[in-house]
């Protein structure tokens, strides 16, 4: 399985890629946490990359192209990966049928209005990188990561001007990403509001169930 979720800012992608690459024991590869752990560490690529991050905007291609296709060197992917945050232009669509070509790419599909709301009320663990939502997942005490205590915080993309700008970006360069898959049919529409479990149904729905070699009884 080499899947791809592809939708706008905000749309559940990282909390739906978490639950269903457990299920598959798939590699689960978010490009955006990939470059938000290179902030973190203050790394060549973090230094580079955190002013356009932080703006909103998309980090050249060449970088991102690159971080992604070291990391699917690695033996772990064998099985097979599910991305989240990749391709996002058609310049990276292109590239990654080079080296690792996708079989199936799922679309969150979901109103702008959904989207302003959840991407005002997420926080997130600086630590850990466990996400929240102050109105649909809170963590148990306010403020503090339910797993280590570390104290919330907002995501420097999530402040409006930088929402705007990612919405503005996504309909620019990834709308026409959406567009490259359908013509080669990998598509599968996947209505993205609701709850976090009704949107993981239609996923395990529009996957086919079960993953191969396994039965339900045994996930
Ligand atoms: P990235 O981290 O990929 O951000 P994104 O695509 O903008 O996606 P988000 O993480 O904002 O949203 P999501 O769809 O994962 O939603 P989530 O599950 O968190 O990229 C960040 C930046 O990195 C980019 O702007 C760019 O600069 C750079 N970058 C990354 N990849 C790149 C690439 N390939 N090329 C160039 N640059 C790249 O959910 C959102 C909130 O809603 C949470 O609070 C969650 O708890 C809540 N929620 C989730 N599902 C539900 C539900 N069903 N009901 C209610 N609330 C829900």
């Amino acid at each position: 399985m080499r899947l791809s979720f592809l939708g706008p800012p905000g749309a559940g992608k990282g909390t739906q890629a978490q639950r269903v690459s457990a299920r598959w024991r798939i590699p689960h590869l978010s490009t955006g946490e990939m470059l938000r752990a290179a902030i973190r560490a203050q790394t060549p690529l973090g230094q580079e990359v955190q002013g356009f991050m932080r703006a909103g905007n998309l980090v050249p291609d060449a970088l991102v192209i690159r971080m992604l296709r070291e990391r699917l060197e690695q033996p772990d992917i064998r099985p097979g990966f599910l991305l989240d945050g990749f391709p996002r232009t058609v310049v990276q669509a292109e590239a990654l049928e080079t080296f690792a070509p996708l079989d199936r790419v799922l679309y969150f599909d979901i109103p702008e209005a959904e989207l302003l709301d959840r991407l005002a009320g997420r926080l997130s663990c600086p630590v850990c990188g466990r996400v929240y939502n102050l109105r649909s997942n809170p963590p148990r005490s306010p403020g503090v990561c339910d797993d280590d205590g570390t104290p919330l915080l907002q995501r420097p993309d999530d402040r409006p001007e930088a929402v705007r700008v990612r919405l503005s970006v996504y309909h620019q360069e990834t709308a026409p990403v959406l567009a490259y898959y359908r013509a080669r049919d990998l598509v599968e529409s996947v209505p993205a509001t609701g709850s976090v479990e009704e949107v993981y149904q239609r996923i395990l729905r529009a996957l086919g169930g079960a993953p191969p070699g396994r039965s339900e009884e045994a996930l």
